[in-house]
C-alpha cells in the first residue's frame, strides 16, 4: 500500500542533530567522539536495537551476535542502528521472581526511547517478561518498533527422550521425589533439558507471549517460531533491520497496528496453541497500553470456542517448538484459523495480517491439527468467578485431570510458601487425595511480584500413592510450562484482604468447571465475623523499587500494570522540549 514517506527533514532524531545551534553542535560532535563522520548518522533513521542481552541470561546468549544482523540490515537499508542494552528480566534466576521487573523493563524502554534521538526500533526479547515488558514500553513511546523473539531452544535430549522445558523437569522432580531416579540419571537430565541458545521451547509463557507478539503483527511473520539457533533465525534478525528502517520512512506506528481487533486476535491465536496462563495477564497490559480494553470475560468467551490446535506440550501431548516451526510455524496455525480472525488488520510488513499469511502450509497435521481434530475441544483458558474469586481467577482445563472439573473436597491452607514447602514433604501430613491445596499471600502485593509457585508440589505423601494430580488453589501465577488442576490469579489476592484470606482448613470449596465457578461453601454471616477480624498483613517493602511496586500494582485481572502508566492515566510526557 503506498503512504506518505517522511523527509529527512521530519525525522526525529533531526531535533538531536540538524539544528545549527550549541545543544546539537554537543550531539553531533559525541557522535563523532564515538568514531562517526557525518555521513554515518545525519538524515538516516537512526535505530535503536534495545538488546536484553545478560550473561544471566541463558534464553539470551545469542543476542550478542544476534544484534550485529540487526544492525547489518539496518545498514544496508541506509538507516543507523545503535544497541542500547535494557533489563535483561531473565526467568531462571531473578528472586523472588521476575514478573516483579516486568514494568520495571517496561517504563526503561519507554524513557530510554523517548529521552534518546532514535526514529524507531527493533526490540530484542523472548524469555518470558522479556516480551510483554518491551512491547508495553514501546507501545508507549510511540515510534515505530518491530519485535524480534529470540526463538526457542532446540528439543531437549536425553537416554533417546525428548525431553520439554519445565514440564519435563516438574515430571522427573516426581519421580525423583518418589525415589524412581538415580543420581546419574538426574545429572543426565539435567544437562540434556537446556541444551541451545533460546526460550523454553515446550508453549510456555516465552512461546506463547512471542507467538502473541506475531499474532499483533509486531513481530515479521511467523519470526516467533524460528529457533534460537537456526540461521533463518540470522537472516530474520537482519531481515527486521532492514524493514524498521523503511517502517520509519513510512511512519508505520504502532497505534495503526495494535488495535481491538489486533488484541482480539492474539486472544485467540493464544487461545489456539494452549498458552500459558500468564498470557492473561500480559496481553490485557500490552493492549491497554495501546488503549484497548481487554477483559477477562472476553478471553473466557473466546476460550469456550477456539479449540487447541497446536499440539505442542505441555497442553499439546507430543512435540515441541521445533516440531511446530518445521510443521509451518505460526503463520500455518493462524491459517487454519482464519475465519476466526480479522485479517485486515495492518502489520509491521506494511501489509495485512491475510497477506502475510496467504502462502502458508501446515506441513504435518498431528503437530498443527486442522480444526475438525483438535487436541483439546476448547481453548487453553477458563475464567471462574465465585466468592472466593469475585475479580476472577483462571484455571487451564486442557492440562488438569478431568476428574477435576467438579470437584469439592475440603481445603487445606497455606499462608507461606515455607510453611506449604514443609508441610508437602513431612510423609505424615493429614491429607487426601480430595483435598484442595491452598497458598494465599502469593498475588501481585502478597508474592511479593506475583511469583510462579500456583502449581504447588503434590504432597509426598501421596506421592509415594502414586497420585500426580490434585486440586490446588492460589492468587500466585504458575509456569507457562506447568500443568494440572491448578486455580491461579485469584483476584483480588488475599495479601489486601481479597475473600480467599477468609478461608480456613476444612473449609469445602466447590470448583464447578462447566458453570464457570468457584466457591468456598461457608455461610455469608460466618465469612462476614472472620472478616471484621482480618488484619492486613506487615508491609513487603519500605524503601526502593518494591515499595514503588507495592502502591501501584494493579491486580492481575487488570494485567499487574502501575496504575500510572495506563493510556489514560494523566497527561502524555510528549516529546522532550529542550
Ligand atoms: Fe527463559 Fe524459559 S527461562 S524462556
Ligand atoms: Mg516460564
Amino acid at each position: 500500500m503506498s503512504r506518505a514517506r517522511k523527509t529527512a527533514n521530519d525525522l526525529r532524531s533531526a531535533r538531536w542533530f540538524a539544528p545549527d545551534d550549541l545543544r546539537s553542535f554537543g550531539h553531533r560532535s559525541r557522535m563523532m567522539q564515538l568514531g562517526y563522520s557525518e555521513e554515518d548518522f545525519r538524515n538516516k533513521p537512526i535505530i535503536g536495537v534495545l538488546n536484553t542481552w545478560s550473561e544471566l541470561n541463558s534464553c539470551h546468549s545469542h543476542f550478542r551476535e544476534r544484534v550485529q544482523d540487526v544492525k547489518r540490515g539496518v545498514a544496508q537499508a541506509g538507516g543507523f542502528g545503535v544497541e542500547m542494552p535494557a533489563l535483561s528480566v531473565d526467568e531462571s534466576f531473578t528472586k523472588p521472581t521476575s514478573m516483579l521487573y516486568r514494568n520495571l523493563l517496561a517504563i526503561e524502554t519507554e524513557e530510554m526511547i523517548r529521552s534518546h534521538p532514535l526514529d524507531g526500533v527493533v526490540l530484542m526479547g523472548g524469555c518470558d517478561k522479556t516480551t510483554p515488558g518491551l512491547v508495553m514500553g514501546a507501545l508507549s513511546a510511540g515510534v515505530p518498533m518491530i519485535y524480534l523473539p529470540a526463538g526457542p531452544m532446540l528439543r531437549g535430549n536425553f537416554a533417546g527422550k525428548f525431553l520439554g522445558s519445565g514440564s519435563d523437569a516438574w515430571k522427573y522432580w516426581d519421580e525423583r521425589r518418589a525415589g524412581n531416579i538415580s543420581d546419574e540419571e538426574w545429572l543426565g537430565i539435567q544437562g540434556g533439558i537446556a541444551r541451545s541458545a533460546g526460550t523454553c521451547m515446550t508453549m510456555g509463557t516465552a512461546s506463547t507471549m512471542t507467538a502473541i507478539a506475531d499474532a499483533m503483527g509486531l513481530t515479521l511473520p511467523g519470526a516467533s517460531s524460528i529457533p534460537a539457533v537456526d540461521s533463518n533465525h540470522q537472516r530474520m534478525g537482519a531481515d527486521c533491520g532492514r524493514r524498521i528502517v523503511e517502517m520509519v520512512w513510512e511512519e508505520l506506528t504502532p497505534d495503526k497496528i495494535v488495535t481491538q481487533a489486533t488484541c482480539r486476535n492474539a486472544a485467540v491465536v493464544a487461545m489456539a496453541t494452549g498458552c500459558s496462563t500468564n498470557a492473561v495477564v500480559h496481553l490485557i497490559a500490552m493492549a491497554r497500553r495501546a488503549g484497548v480494553d481487554l477483559t477477562l470475560d472476553e478471553f473466557d468467551a473466546l476460550g469456550r470456542v477456539t479449540p487447541l490446535i497446536a499440539n505442542v506440550r505441555p497442553a499439546g501431548k507430543d512435540y515441541l517448538m521445533e516440531d511446530f516451526y518445521y510443521a509451518g510455524g505460526l503463520r500455518a496455525l493462524m491459517k487454519q484459523l482464519a475465519d476466526r480472525l480479522d485479517l485486515s488488520v495492518m502489520t509491521v510488513t506494511g501489509r495485512t495480517m491475510g497477506e502475510n499469511i496467504e502462502s502458508a502450509k501446515v506441513y504435518n497435521d498431528d503437530v498443527i491439527r486442522p480444526l475438525s481434530n483438535p487436541v483439546y475441544h476448547e481453548g487453553s483458558l477458563a475464567v471462574l468467578r465465585g466468592n472466593l474469586c469475585p475479580d476472577g481467577a483462571v484455571i487451564k482445563p486442557a492440562a488438569c485431570d478431568p476428574r477435576f472439573y467438579l470437584h469439592e473436597g475440603p481445603a487445606l491452607v497455606f499462608d507461606s510458601y515455607p510453611e506449604m514447602k514443609a508441610a508437602i514433604d513431612d510423609e505424615n501430613l493429614d491429607v487426601t487425595p480430595d483435598h484442595v491445596l491452598v497458598l494465599r499471600n502469593a498475588g501481585p502485593q502478597g508474592g511479593p511480584g506475583f511469583p510462579e509457585w500456583g502449581m504447588l508440589p503434590i504432597p509426598k505423601a501421596l506421592i509415594k500413592k502414586g497420585y500426580r494430580d490434585m486440586l490446588r488453589i492460589s492468587d500466585a501465577r504458575m509456569s507457562g510450562t506447568s500443568y494440572g488442576a491448578c486455580v491461579l490469579h485469584v483476584a483480588p489476592e488475599s495479601y489486601v484482604g481479597g475473600p480467599l484470606a477468609l478461608l480456613r482448613t476444612g473449609d469445602l470449596v466447590r470448583l464447578d468447571l462447566p458453570n464457570r465457578r468457584l466457591d468456598m461453601l461457608v455461610a455469608e454471616d460466618e465469612l462476614a465475623r472472620r472478616r471484621a477480624l482480618w488484619t492486613a498483613p506487615p508491609a513487603r517493602y519500605e524503601r526502593g523499587y518494591g515499595y514503588m511496586f507495592a502502591r501501584h500494582v494493579t491486580q492481575a485481572d487488570q494485567g499487574c500494570d502501575f496504575d500510572f502508566l495506563k493510556t489514560d492515566f494523566g497527561r502524555t510526557a510528549g516529546e522532550p522540549d529542550i
